[in-house]
């Protein structure tokens, strides 16, 4: 079984096109970790996945709030940016307990920053920045065997 995916986004457009195909491979719940470098796409790929899950408002960075949620049709999503936790134990007041619950898709940008008071994640999602192209590059890591059938999903037929 693959466990990891990778797929070359060369520039926001695509970026708008794979967070449909995420959403629909994710389902409804989940821990999600998105990873890369200040910059990198991670909210633009959860306002995508938002977007083609419905959501017509505005999608914020949580940057300041730290936590947004969204009730969607396909059901709740928790959308995180722990870059500014100051201290792990802050998420216990944000209404971070729910992440992980059976019934809610968490994506969390800057998890290190929560370490020791997050669940593990399902799946990890990586964007670095590609210096020829100014695309990005996406590893989609599964890390759970939820993860892997999200990655297995998402993975072209003749890789399976
Ligand atoms: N595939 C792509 N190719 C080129 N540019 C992209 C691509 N996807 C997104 N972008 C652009 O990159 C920028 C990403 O900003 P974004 O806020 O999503 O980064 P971030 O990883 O969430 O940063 P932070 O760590 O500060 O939260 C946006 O300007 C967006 O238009
Ligand atoms: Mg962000």
């Amino acid at each position: 079984m693959i466990s990891a995916v990778e797929v070359e986004l060369p520039d926001a457009a695509a970026t708008v096109v794979y967070g449909a195909t995420l959403s629909r491979a994710l389902g409804n719940s989940g821990v999600v970790y998105l990873s890369g470098t200040l910059g990198a796409g991670k909210t633009a790929l959860v306002r995508a996945l938002l977007r083609a899950r419905g959501v017509t408002g505005t999608v914020r960075s949580p940057t300041y709030t730290l936590l947004e949620c969204y009730e969607t049709a396909a059901g709740r999503v928790l959308h995180l940016d722990l870059y500014r936790l100051a201290d792990p134990e802050e998420l216990a007041f944000i209404g971070a307990e729910e992440i992980g619950a059976s019934d809610v898709l968490s994506l969390i940008e800057w998890p290190q920053r929560g370490a020791g008071f997050l669940p593990a994640p399902d799946l990890e999602l990586h964007l670095a920045v590609c210096a020829a192209t100014s695309g990005r590059r996406l590893t989609v890591t599964a890390h759970t065997g939820r993860g892997q059938a999200v990655v297995a999903a998402l993975a072209p037929d003749d890789t399976r």
